[in-house]
């Protein structure tokens, strides 16, 4: 049972597949945190809310009854404001008295089998029944009444729990939500680095580890995206602890928008950690009766380093975040458009493309930005949804039908959360773009923001796009979203509301999204923010795939992918072979391998002898895409590890096969090279494809492969296909 109560010492115990978490309900009626980390059976843990020992300036409650207890040194569920416990607050509300004191204490219970949705919000779901259980605990403010509900998702399957939160106003007078943070834990103990992405537009999710210290230390983004700069993902990792060993510890924000994420280390040596909506540029006016759900975060524990904490991650989004027609079909092979035409195109160069990919093997035409309005570069046209009729002479569906014609399947670009000041839509509707009063717009590539808290304006995006969508043969959509929002403001939303502004973009947003979805369930979405400035488990929700970045040249392209896969697994990872010069067809595909594999490059400038190759990569694709799209990754040498090289690796669940990739980035003098697996069956036998060897898997992963001979360039990389025997 992954779930269970201890009435006699009052302790919730969560056990998620190795993994376990333990809440005590202290006598005050506190909600402790006293454990989480790898499997424990029992639940003898009251202890662990007590420290040795506090001074006269930590604050405690003046009928307490036990001396060794204090708000300030206690490790809590949840994180009040202005009361004892100094540390950041995870919850903040500011009632009508116009003080922010938030003390939640506990009320009841109740432990149920599956998983609610959260209103509005995108979240992970339960697949199969019974493979998940979950624990409500209402909590209330004694004096406020403003109540909450902390809610904890144990998987049967994965080390995983999920989070979130719903407060409600009980009173009778309105309140305003200055913090609501998803996620509280007080962990025991401060000796752990901290991993998080970092990164910019064409260079996402750096890999970046720095040793927690005293004080706060944190991720945010105040974009009003999840971002290119902040992934919201962070992770803890033992001191020493590194790919193949040591605690890890993920958490990972389910939301696409404003978050923070933030570490205190205090003077106890213990490390909170909060993640959640920023609290920046964020308020919620709750008025008598209603309530606010925070989004969902996920926590994973590995006690196998961070490469076991990836695993966990994959599995577990394959199987309960994505979710879809998709979600288990094969992805059709696709080549874009966009690194090979930009916007100038018309009908004929478009097919030229759609006709060398139909003879070629690939499976489907997508045709990039460009295709509507007057959109001959970026200065114009976005939100006018209607087709350039200078560019399709015929119309878009005649051209459709000669795409699908050559067998392939067809898809479209959309930008639907923008509007250009070039356009007929901000010609009639200049309020629709976000903005606040007497102050000028900020532009982002020549483009605003729609105010997509507007009902109207979602339903507006939503007819056009279901004009395209619906009278024509469109398999696959791509959703795009260029710049980041700045003035942020709604002219329909009261003064008092407009700190709500940033939350409802997003809620509207996927209110939009899924509009699409549940009409188009048949339809293959691809997120997309210029590459990947919302790879985030929010977009997963609705798009299986997301493009991973708009930096297409393999050699660092790989530095990316590598950084993604801490959470996010190789069948979300939207990765093509493009035109970029740096290296051979042979590396591009090696590194768009790990992904959601395509092609985006003009044709008729491909050599004679790479038409040959790419040949040969599809009938590839092929063959590797159960095992990249369903297996485990390795990652075997980590260009966070080693500047020169890198290598990864996929591994079938049942352990029959393994596909290695090795990189080298730059050349280096005389140095050895024994690359040593991960993941085998050391008792099975494995025939190496290239020369038909056998080896075991213990001598594949404990002596390696020597790969002396391997040429010593520059963006020089090979593949190595093992398949057990025996
Ligand atoms: C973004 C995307 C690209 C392409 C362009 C079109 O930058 O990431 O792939 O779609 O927009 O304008």
């Amino acid at each position: 049972m992954p779930i269970a109560f201890d009435e006699r010492r009052k302790i919730f115990k969560l056990d998620a597949a190795g993994s376990s978490y333990l809440i005590g309900i202290h006598e005050d009626r506190y909600l402790a945190h006293l454990y989480y980390g790898a499997y424990i059976p029992d639940d003898n843990l009251t202890d662990f809310a007590r420290r040795r020992e506090y001074a006269s300036f930590s604050a405690s409650d003046p009928e307490r009854k036990d001396p060794s207890f204090s708000p300030d040194t206690c490790p809590f569920e949840i994180g009040g404001s202005g009361t004892a416990d100094m540390r950041i607050a995870s919850v903040a509300i500011r009632n009508a008295d116009g003080n922010d004191v938030t003390d939640f204490r506990y009320v009841s219970h109740r432990i149920f089998d599956g998983k609610p949705a959260l209103p509005g919000l995108p979240s992970l779901y339960e697949e199969t029944p019974g493979d998940c259980r979950t624990l409500e605990i209402l909590t209330r403010d004694d004096t406020t009444h403003a109540e909450c509900v902390l809610r904890y998702t144990a998987y049967e399957k994965y080390p995983a729990i999920t989070r979130s939160l719903t407060l409600k106003n009980g009173s009778g007078k309105t309140m305003e939500i200055e913090r609501a943070m998803s996620l509280c834990l007080d962990m025991n103990s401060a000796d752990f680095d901290l991993v998080t992405l970092y990164g910019r537009h064409n260079q996402e999710r750096n890999f970046t580890r720095r040793p927690l210290s005293h004080g706060l230390q944190g991720i945010a983004s105040r974009r009003g995206s999840s971002s290119h700069q902040q992934n919201p993902f962070l992770a803890l990792i033992s001191r020493g602890g590194g790919e193949d060993h040591g605690e890890a510890y993920g958490f990972n924000l389910v939301y696409s928008a404003n978050f923070l994420g933030e570490i205190e280390v205090d003077y106890n040596e213990s490390a909170r950690v909060i993640l959640g909506i920023n609290p920046d540029d964020f308020g919620w006016r709750l008025a008598p009766g209603e309530e606010f759900t925070a989004p969902e975060a996920v926590m994973v524990f590995s006690a196998e380093g961070l490469g076991g904490m990836s695993r966990a991650f994959h599995r577990l989004y394959n199987h309960n975040l994505i979710r879809g027609a998709w979600k288990t079909k094969k992805r059709p092979l696709l080549v874009n458009n966009w690194e090979g035409t930009g916007m100038r195109f018309d009908d004929e160069k478009l097919y030229a493309i759609a006709k060398w990919a139909a003879e070629t093997g690939i499976e489907m035409f997508v045709m990039d930005d460009g295709w509507f309005g007057r959109r001959d570069d970026d200065t114009s046209s976005l939100g006018d949804w209607f087709v350039d009729e200078k560019k399709f002479r015929h119309g878009l569906g005649a051209f459709i039908d000669r795409v699908t014609a050559l067998g392939l399947k067809f898809g479209i670009w959309f930008e639907p959360e923008m509007i250009s000041p070039d356009s007929d839509l901000f010609l009639a509707h200049p309020d629709w773009a976000i903005g606040v009063p007497d102050r000028k717009r900020s532009e982002g590539r020549q483009q605003y923001v729609l105010d997509m808290t507007r009902k109207d304006v979602r339903d507006y995006i939503f007819e056009r796009m279901k004009d395209i969508l619906g009278n024509n043969d469109v398999s696959y959509l791509k959703w795009d979203f260029n710049r980041n929002v700045t003035e942020p403001g709604s002219a329909l939303l009261p003064p008092e509301k407009q700190k709500e502004f940033y939350h409802r973009y997003i809620l509207g947003t996927y209110e939009l999204m899924g509009r699409i979805v549940d009409a188009f369930p048949g339809l293959l979405v691809e997120n997309c923010s210029g590459g990947g400035g919302r790879y985030d488990p929010g977009m997963l929700a609705f798009s299986p795939q997301i493009w991973c970045s708009d930096n297409t040249d393999a050699l660092s392209r790989v530095d990316i992918q590598f950084g993604s896969s801490l959470c996010y697994p190789a069948s979300v990872q939207g990765a093509h072979v493009s035109a970029s010069r740096r290296s051979s067809y042979e590396t591009k595909r090696n590194v768009a391998m790990w992904g959601s594999f395509g092609y985006e490059l003009d044709p008729e400038k491909i050599r004679e002898e790479d038409r040959a190759a790419i040949r040969e990569q599809i009938a590839d694709y092929h063959k590797y895409y159960d095992l990249i799209h369903r297996g485990d990754l390795y990652r075997l040498i980590c260009p966070w590890d080693d500047p020169y090289k890198c290598a990864w690796e996929f591994v079938s669940e049942d352990k029959t096969e393994a596909l290695t990739t090795v990189l080298v980035k730059f050349r280096t003098e005389g140095r050895n090279f024994f690359l040593r697996l991960k993941g085998l069956d050391p008792d099975k036998t494995y025939v190496f494809e290239e020369n038909g060897e056998e080896y075991s898997g213990a001598l594949l992963m404990n002596a390696g492969i020597n790969l002396f001979g391997m040429p010593n360039e520059d963006g020089y990389s090979k593949t190595l296909h093992f398949t057990a025997s025996r």
